[in-house]
């Protein structure tokens, strides 16, 4: 199987690089000829205009995958779905559509709006499960993670808020699903925020495909503002788990890329924009 992985959006542009940055993540996946979008970031320009550069169509992209419902990882879609300019099929969580917010330091609406709504006017076909999908062979999403389901300390509040029923309650972003694919090498599994955590991604992964060689882990991990005993945590794992290669930027964070390259050295790599990663 061959896999090529290709970075359309981080939040770092790489050095001297010709790409454009921006706040999220989109990959690009492709798999024996079919392209799989998975996220598009916050805008659709710079991930058009990298795609460019790459020597990508748009109109090529035949499944899109979307990570959660998140601003940075959603904003993006109208303006690619406008570029597909055909149906199209739409991977998610049926709670992608769910009002959330930050309230720290002020209210912050967490998504987009008029996604559905919108999305469906310019072609696209939402497929909304909280189940893993196969979306064909050795490619499939993780589906819902849940609070019982994850590792002991990526267990625990987000500091994020939804409505439900008229109510604020605390947001767990249940709605955040993966994507993994099952190689030759390993397992292949990217996230978008890694919100549920993203040991327990990847140990999910694991459990679903019965497969426990982890080749790599892409994404954003979300461990910007984690405590370091976390971050400490999540490395010990990475190790435990062998993880060949780790790709991560976006909600990373600067302190857990150091430590991911001080305990794993060239296994780790930081992303960017432009990153091409290939798995043979
Ligand atoms: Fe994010
Ligand atoms: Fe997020």
């Amino acid at each position: 199987m061959r896999v090529k992985i290709y970075t359309l959006a981080d939040d770092y542009a790489g050095y001297n690089s010709p790409f454009w940055a921006q706040h999220g993540v989109s990959f690009l996946v492709e798999v024996e000829g079919k392209k799989i979008l998975f996220d598009t970031a916050s805008y659709a320009e710079p991930i058009l205009f990298n795609m460019k550069l790459l020597n990508l169509n748009p109109r090529d992209i035949d499944m899109i995958v979307l990570s959660h419902n998140h601003f940075d990882h959603t904003g993006g879609l109208l303006g690619i779905l406008r570029e597909i300019n055909r149906k199209v099929p739409i991977f998610a969580h049926p709670e992608i559509f769910k009002v959330s917010f930050a309230l720290e330091p002020e209210f912050m609406y967490a998504g987009t709006p008029r996604l559905k709504e919108e999305a469906e006017k310019l072609g696209g076909i939402w497929i909304l499960t909280r189940d893993p999908i196969t979306l064909m062979p050795g490619v499939f999403t993780l589906g819902e993670i849940k609070e019982e389901e994850k590792v002991e300390f990526e267990k625990g509040s987000t500091g994020l808020f939804k409505i439900e029923d008229g109510r604020v309650i605390e947001d767990k972003v249940e709605d955040e699903i993966g994507l993994a694919i099952n190689t030759r090498k390993g397992l292949v599994v990217l996230a978008g925020c890694a919100h549920p955590g993203i040991v327990s991604m990847v140990k999910k992964a694991i459990k679903l495909s019965g497969n426990d060689k982890v080749y790599a882990v892409l994404g954003g991990f979300h461990l910007i503002n984690a405590e370091d005993s976390r971050i400490e945590k999540t490395v010990e794992a990475f190790k435990e788990l062998e993880v060949k290669k780790v790709y991560a930027g976006h909600c990373t964070g600067l302190k857990a890329e150091s430590r991911f390259a001080q305990e794993l050295g060239d296994r780790f790599e930081k992303l960017h924009s432009g990153k091409i990663i290939e798995i043979s």
